[in-house]
């Protein structure tokens, strides 16, 4: 099963694609994440992309399809879930030509519904463990001991340079103008599951089991509008 989990930054997708690959065996595929290694090992693509990433803009259409391509053939397994990607309609095209040169397809498009402010929130509030990347946050998910990650035990924490409140506004304003029109591209094909990604991170996680499993999938226009 191949699936994408779209909303704007905070929505949940990278906490729900790390705890799907834990419950099912899948891969996740974040951009994000794949940048942020790039940025951090000082690549050539690393470096093209540290600018455009702590404006919260969109990084280019063409180095972000060529990361996904490396990476998409270490997850045929139990499937992937495309974390962050694709955000414009090019990179939905290019999606489609990747998965159908493997013989693959998408199964659903997942949209987590959310608003504004309360992403703000999340965004600030985040952080995760250094050494293995899992994520909390100050408030609503903090280490089950101060200070030491539940999941390796390290006790180093860190913090996006990108996660401040003037770049997470620049971030959402790309999601509305790039990322959000490209759902009518999945909708015409049947593709489009709605989840209310308000709700706690438990409550998103069995509405999005029960659209895996095939139960109480809820269509397109069902839902309530994203409020951005
Ligand atoms: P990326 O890393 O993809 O960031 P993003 O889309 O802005 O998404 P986030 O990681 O901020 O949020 P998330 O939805 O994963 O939320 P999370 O689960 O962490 O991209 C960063 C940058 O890279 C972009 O700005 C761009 O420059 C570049 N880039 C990446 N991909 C690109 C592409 N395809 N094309 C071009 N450029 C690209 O949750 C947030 C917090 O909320 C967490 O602390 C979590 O614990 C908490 N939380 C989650 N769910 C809930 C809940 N239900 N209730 C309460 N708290 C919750």
């Amino acid at each position: 099963m191949n699936i994408i989990l779209l909303g704007p930054p905070g929505a949940g997708k990278g906490t729900q694609a790390q705890r799907l690959e834990q419950a099912r065996g899948m891969v996740q595929l974040s951009t994000g994440d794949m940048l942020r290694h790039a940025v951090a090992a000082g690549t050539p693509i690393g470096l093209k992309a540290k600018a455009v990433m702590d404006a919260g803009e969109l990084v280019s259409d063409a180095i972000v399809s060529a990361l996904i391509g490396e990476r998409l053939d270490g997850s045929a397994g139990n499937g992937a879930i495309f974390d962050g990607f694709p955000r414009t309609q090019h990179q939905a095209e290019a999606l489609d030509l990747l998965l159908a040169d493997r013989g693959r397809k998408l199964d659903y498009v997942i949209e987590l519904q959310v608003d504004e402010e309360a992403l703000v929130d999340r965004i600030t509030g985040r952080f995760s463990c250094a050494k293995c990347g899992v994520g909390y946050h100050d408030k609503f998910k903090l280490p089950r001991v101060e200070g030491t990650c539940d999941a390796c035990g390290a006790h180093e924490f860190k913090r996006r340079p990108d996660d401040n409140e003037t770049t997470v506004r620049t971030r959402m304003a790309e999601y509305r103008a790039k990322t959000a029109p490209i759902l009518p591209y999945y909708e015409e094909r049947g593709l489009v599951r709605r989840i209310d990604g308000m709700a706690s991170v438990e409550e998103v996680a069995r509405q999005i089991d029960a659209v895996l499993d095939g139960e109480g999938a809820q269509q397109p226009g069902e839902g309530r509008s994203l409020q951005l």
